[in-house]
């Protein structure tokens, strides 16, 4: 008798568990991004028709609506709110490109990315900093993300600018729109031969797409600058005795394959550096995004609860 009603109780209690997370409530509010927002960051993002976007809460679909009808993109849309979703797929019908963009019913946290070569969002930062590890957990390098208001904390956007909106329905009349790539993981210590002579040696330590790093060329400590990282690339300066050398390149696994200006005016030649020790991406710490979380609170438009 007890372990059956034992039984029964771990069904009820199961059986509310799976409603409490059905109904859970929205993590933000519905506000649609005003239309010359939304054009503005699918150029930010550089959206294509070979493209696949996701809209991360996705309202009444119009940003995945707008690039599926102007450049023939292809995505989907997750929200919490049935009614919005039932509102974009019927919207996606009518104008003809529901075989391109469909919206589902999910939790914007259960949703696979993989697919996505582009995300955009309109989250609140404490939303954004829960998704952060996702992104880079699940995203390719290279995929863009295109965020309304609302960063990442302390990983900085690749681009950003802001946009007069005179119709914003919160807050002052204009928006910042933020890019940001995913990068590929560079971190650690690479080797490779210039002009045949002694080996050149990069250690690289990588912060989100920030890289720091020193340098060894022909055995002689030589400093490196100008370093960038976006998507699968790298680009960076050795400047020693000899003067500076200006290499760019791309990585696969373990391999970066590009080209070297060893003297400027010199024609580029071909360069390829091996990986001889893997490094992490150090993508940041809670605590310090959540101080930066707290210092941009006060002036967000779109108010968290
Ligand atoms: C500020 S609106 C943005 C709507 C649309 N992306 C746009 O820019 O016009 C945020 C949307 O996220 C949805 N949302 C909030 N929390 C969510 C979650 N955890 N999963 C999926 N959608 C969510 C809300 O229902 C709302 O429609």
């Amino acid at each position: 008798m007890n372990a059956l009603r034992h039984c029964a109780c771990s069904i009820v209690l199961a059986l509310l568990c799976w409603h409490v997370a059905a109904a859970r409530a929205s993590d933000v509010p519905y506000v649609p991004t005003p239309m010359n927002v939304v054009d503005a960051m699918l150029a930010l993002g550089g959206v294509g028709p070979g493209d696949y976007l996701i809209d991360l809460g996705s309202g009444d679909g119009r940003i995945s609506i707008r690039a599926a009808t102007r450049f023939g993109t292809r995505g989907m849309g997750v929200d919490l709110e049935a009614h919005l979703v039932n509102s974009a797929n019927d919207d996606a019908k009518k104008q003809g490109i529901a075989d391109k963009v469909t919206f589902a019913v999910r939790n914007l946290f259960d949703t696979d990315l993989g697919r996505a070569t582009v995300i955009t969002a309109y989250l609140f930062h404490s939303v954004n900093l829960r998704l952060r590890p996702l992104l880079f957990e699940q995203l390719k390098p290279g995929t863009r993300i295109v965020t309304h208001d609302f960063d990442f904390g302390d990983w900085p956007p690749d681009q950003k600018l802001t946009i007069d909106v005179p119709d914003k329905a919160y807050g002052p009349p204009r928006s910042d729109i933020m890019l940001w790539v995913i990068p590929a993981n560079f971190a650690g210590t690479w080797q490779w031969p210039v002009a045949g002579s002694a080996t050149h040696e990069l250690r690289l330590e990588q912060k989100f797409q920030m890289p720091v790093g020193a340098a060894m060329a022909q055995g002689r400590p030589s400093r490196l600058g100008e370093a960038r990282i976006k998507g699968d690339t790298v680009s960076f300066t050795l400047t020693g005795e000899a003067g500076v050398q200006r290499y760019s390149g791309r990585i696969s696994g373990n391999v970066i394959s590009g080209t070297v200006v060893l003297r400027d005016g010199d024609p580029p030649l071909p360069w390829r550096a091996e990986r001889i020790k893997t490094g992490k991406i150090n993508i940041g710490n809670m605590s310090g995004s959540i101080n930066a979380l707290r210092q941009v609170a006060a002036s967000s438009p779109l108010k968290e609860r």
